[in-house]
């Protein structure tokens, strides 16, 4: 299977070899953007996929004090609410590691997408262009919260409001196109039989949000990769 826009694809026997390896790459990363500018800026992502793998980062030896920890997209729901990416995030990993709390950059996302995203994008402007962004993709080929269709796509701000989301809750605020593809690495974390007709889209040439991320590496597991050959 070739994914017209990606760096390169990586095909796991399972989740939970998928997790294991691309956490020591996230461990690799860090270390090289620690080692060339002192600091190394990563946007997680949000979903269910990511999970085991931030369990995996969180037992590597890590320089966590240098660093800062950003959102791919946040659910616009109250702060502490289970649904919310960067609670995802605090269990899995943000917790477990020596991570100083002025390190992790929340998308205030209880404020509403309008205020949230302006917020965001303000500070997010000293922070770009980020060395490492963690994404999903949605059944539908969505990736961050930029839904196929929506106006959020073709936003320039750093950050962006996002109304109408098929994916509850409606409201997120979501990092830009521009933002995940001026990144210098822009990893995909792929699982799941549900993700094969999105990729077999990608595959087929269609744009799909996740189609529109430039150089990234995909790293999918056995489940991911559509039946019938592409
Ligand atoms: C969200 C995520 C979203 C997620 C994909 C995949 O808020 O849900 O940001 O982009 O990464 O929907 O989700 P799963 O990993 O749960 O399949």
């Amino acid at each position: 299977m070739i994914l017209p826009k990606a760096a390169n694809l990586t095909v796991y026997p399972d989740a939970v070899e998928l997790a294991a390896v691309v956490a020591q790459r996230i461990a690799a990363l860090i270390a090289q953007s620690i080692a060339a500018r002192g600091v190394c800026r990563i946007a997680l992502a949000g979903g269910s996929t990511p999970h085991r793998c931030y369990e995996q980062l969180s037992s590597l030896p890590v320089d966590w004090p240098r660093v800062q920890i950003y959102f791919g997209d946040e659910r616009c729901l109250p702060v502490g609410a289970a649904g919310r990416n960067d609670e995802m995030a605090r269990r899995s990993l943000l917790q477990r590691v020596e991570l100083p709390a002025a390190n992790v950059h929340a998308v205030a996302a209880e404020l509403g997408a309008v205020r949230a995203a302006a917020d965001y994008a303000a500070r997010l402007k000293a922070a770009l262009p980020l060395d490492i962004v963690l994404l999903g993709m949605g059944e539908d080929g969505h990736t961050a919260s930029l839904f196929p269709g929506n106006p959020a796509l073709q936003s320039e701000d750093a950050a962006v409001a996002v109304f109408d989301a098929p994916k509850p809750p409606p409201e997120r605020v979501s990092l830009s196109l521009a933002t995940l593809n001026a990144a210098r690495h822009k990893l995909f974390l792929v699982a799941g039989a549900g993700k094969r007709e999105a990729l077999a889209r990608i595959a087929q040439g269609e744009a799909l949000p996740a189609a529109q991320i430039t150089a990234a590496e995909w790293h999918l597991d056995q489940d991911a990769i559509p039946a019938k050959p592409i």
